[in-house]
């Protein structure tokens, strides 16, 4: 008898555990939010949704709000370009809106960056392989790592994200992030011509 009731036990326990996994689905726009480790200063950007902070006309910076609820991304390129990890991210920006890009900064630009690779929003070229991966819904660039630190930008402080490569170190009081992308239903992206399903989590 007490056996057969522990093993109901673990058997309800896995049950939980594997329902609390969002579903993994595919849409062609999605939002992006963060998924960093716990116990770190800035772990408490847990789902904030990636938004944009702007600088100057076209050239708004990638970052993190919370209470709020992000930009609309998808990715573009043919089949080959998806493929070959050549495609591009974009969310429409500007008025009346069109696609803007998304592009991670050189290495050693000078300025404000101290040497860091951020993360543009605007009307400059976009970089080629930043799409996200066919499982689980993450977005990635190349094989390096997302990172976000509390950074002052033109206007006051944010939480604006960068990306190392993966040989790097992320800078102290930095943490690293995982971006999820996360399915949205409708939007900028489904009736383009060169835009594909992207994976993405479709709620808990
Ligand atoms: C995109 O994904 C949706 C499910 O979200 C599916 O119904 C649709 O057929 C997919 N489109 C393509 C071209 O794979
Ligand atoms: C988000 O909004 C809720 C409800 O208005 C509020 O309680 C919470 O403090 C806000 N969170 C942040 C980080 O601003
Ligand atoms: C992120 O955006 C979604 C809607 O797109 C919203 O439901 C959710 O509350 C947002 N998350 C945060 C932390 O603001
Ligand atoms: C989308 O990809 C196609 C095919 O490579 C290209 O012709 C088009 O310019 C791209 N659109 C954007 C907004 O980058
Ligand atoms: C970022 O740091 C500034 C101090 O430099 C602080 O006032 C602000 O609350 C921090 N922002 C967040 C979202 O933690």
């Amino acid at each position: 008898m007490h056996f057969f009731h522990l093993a109901s036990v673990f058997v309800l326990a896995a049950a939980a555990s594997d329902s609390d996994l969002p579903d993994i689905g595919a849409s062609p726009s999605f939002r992006i939010n963060a998924n960093p480790p716990p116990d770190h200063p800035l772990s408490y950007i847990q789902g904030w949704n990636l938004s944009s902070y702007h600088i100057s006309p076209c050239d708004d910076r990638a970052v993190f709000y919370p209470n709020d609820t992000g930009r609309i991304f998808y990715v573009n390129g043919t089949d080959d370009e998806f493929a070959d990890r050549a495609a591009t991210l974009h969310t429409d920006g500007g008025t009346p809106p069109w696609p803007w890009s998304v592009s991670v900064g050189a290495p050693n630009e000078a300025g404000e960056t101290q040497g860091r690779r951020p993360v543009r929003i605007g009307c400059g070229t976009a970089s080629p392989g930043l799409q996200v991966a066919e499982w689980p819904g993450t977005v990635y660039y190349q094989t390096g790592t997302w990172y976000v630190c509390n950074v002052t930008l033109i206007y006051g402080p944010a939480i604006a994200l960068f990306w190392r490569e993966k040989v790097e170190r992320t800078p102290a009081d930095c943490l690293n992030v995982e971006l999820q992308s996360w399915c949205l239903r409708a939007g900028p992206g489904s009736e383009r011509e060169f835009t594909r399903n992207s994976t993405c989590y479709s709620g808990l």
